[in-house]
């Protein structure tokens, strides 16, 4: 969390002090910064100096057109998984021939809509997703390169609910099965099989299962080559973890050494899709204290962020840092820090040594810039979470809270509901 530091007793997001954006935009607001993503770009850059390598954003991660334009202005590519995300990507200024098309089902409108507007590449996870995008692109005498989604069998150690590189998983095509299926490819009308992807999970710490990996797609580019088929890209995925507690930095150099042992002599062209790794550490989760109460001897926080605004605690356990804005005098003592929705699971940390804080203090949720956002809901009825992008000293609002009007006139009321009597409503209650 580099670019989010104290100076003066007070937090910063860069040379913004976080409690100017709280006046300003209310809370709860994601907060992110320009400089901690372009350092971490600037960080994928550095480790694969020398070496051609096409960095495709995951917008899964955080899609924000902001957020996504200040990577591309940077030269970076986009990783997208739906029409959706390939909406958002061109709208921030990706241009197609940088956007790769992953998922594991693309539906038919989606792959018409890539294809039209001309994407570089489609990762293919299944025979049927094969078929139907041979249909749709010989049906409009356009030819698709697909890259197929191998499924390496192989654990990434990471949460259960973000590994996806195991047999048992629902994602990519069985290695087994890969080389009788790219040649399958290959005389499938529509379709022009480029080469092979692979993404074996999230938040990976230990970068050696990445290793494991590549080694078997590297195995098996020289198996379909042996075979007579041409393959010439390389997709490794994302999945790069981040410091959230006390992982170890980010371990760029020793992910890049390891794809060069292994697939860097094939001649491929090379692409990764991070998307954690890029913005995670780049925003907090800015809260203000709603209450402080006391359960015998629990010290219970109550913030105006919820689970529906930072799903990942409730879903996977996940910690994040929680600090004050600015720190109060005094010890540290343990303090559950939870939201206002109606949900055991809406609690953010459970006996975290906290200190002093007040009803009115304003404290942030750390490492908030991936799979907070893009995750949010509306449940309980909470309005959507605005988000603020800082740069340097500046700032400005790169998605506003919508009104509570904005939100109830997207609700239609059917005709027959809206001509019922009122007296009629009360007597069926
Ligand atoms: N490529 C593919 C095909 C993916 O499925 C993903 C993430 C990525 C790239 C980017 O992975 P990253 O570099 O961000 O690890 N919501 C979860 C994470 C789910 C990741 C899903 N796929 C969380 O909050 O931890």
């Amino acid at each position: 969390m580099n670019e989010f530091r104290y100076a003066g007793g007070v937090l910063h997001a860069e040379g913004v002090p976080l409690a100017a954006i709280a006046d300003a935009v209310g809370t709860p607001v994601y907060c992110y910064s320009s400089a901690a993503i372009e350092s971490a770009y600037r960080a994928y850059e550095a480790a694969f100096a020398g070496r051609p390598m096409r960095i495709c954003y995951a917008l899964k991660a955080n899609g924000n057109l902001a957020v996504v334009r200040t990577l591309a202005n940077l030269g970076a590519g986009a990783d997208v998984v739906s029409e959706g995300e390939m909406r958002r990507a061109l709208a921030a200024g990706v241009p197609a021939s940088r956007i790769v098309f992953s998922g594991v089902g693309k539906a038919p409108t989606e792959m018409a809509f890539a294809l039209g507007r001309g994407i570089h590449q489609i990762n293919v996870e299944s025979v049927p997703e094969l078929e139907t995008l041979s249909e749709i692109a010989s049906a409009r005498g356009m030819t698709a390169p697909v890259a197929l989604r191998i499924n390496p069998d192989v654990d990434a150690g990471t949460h259960a609910k973000i590994t996806t590189g195991r047999r048992e998983n629902k994602f990519g095509i069985d290695h087994d099965q890969a080389v009788e299926i790219y040649a399958r490819a290959a005389i499938l009308p529509g379709i022009e099989p480029v080469g092979l992807a692979v993404h074996i999970g999230s938040q990976l710490t230990d970068v050696e299962p990445f290793r494991r990996a590549f080694t078997r797609l590297a195995e098996l580019v020289t198996e379909l080559r042996g075979r007579g088929l041409s393959v010439t890209r390389l997709d490794l995925g994302g999945g790069l973890g981040i410091v959230y507690r006390d992982e170890a930095e980010t371990p760029h150099a020793a992910y890049a050494a390891i794809v060069e042992e292994t697939v860097g002599g094939l001649g491929c062209e090379l692409a990764i899709e991070p998307g954690r790794s890029l913005v995670g550490n780049a925003g907090v989760l800015l809260t203000r204290v709603l209450y402080v109460k006391q359960a015998g001897s629990r010290r219970i926080v109550i913030v105006d962020a919820a689970m529906n605004d930072l799903i990942r605690p409730a879903l996977y356990e996940a910690h994040h840092g929680i600090r004050p804005v600015a720190p109060r005098a005094g010890t540290e003592s343990p303090a559950d820090v939870v939201g206002p929705v109606c949900e055991t699971a809406d609690t953010f940390a459970v006996a975290r040594p906290l200190a002093p804080v007040e009803p009115g203090d304003l404290m942030v949720l750390d490492s908030a810039g991936a799979y907070a956002a893009a995750m949010a809901s509306g449940y309980n009825g909470r309005l959507p979470v605005p988000e603020v992008l800082v740069r340097g000293g500046d700032y400005a609002v790169v998605k506003p809270r919508p009104s509570f009007e904005d939100i109830l006139d997207q609700d239609r009321i059917p005709d027959w509901l809206a001509a019922l009597p009122t007296s009629e409503r009360r007597g069926a209650a």
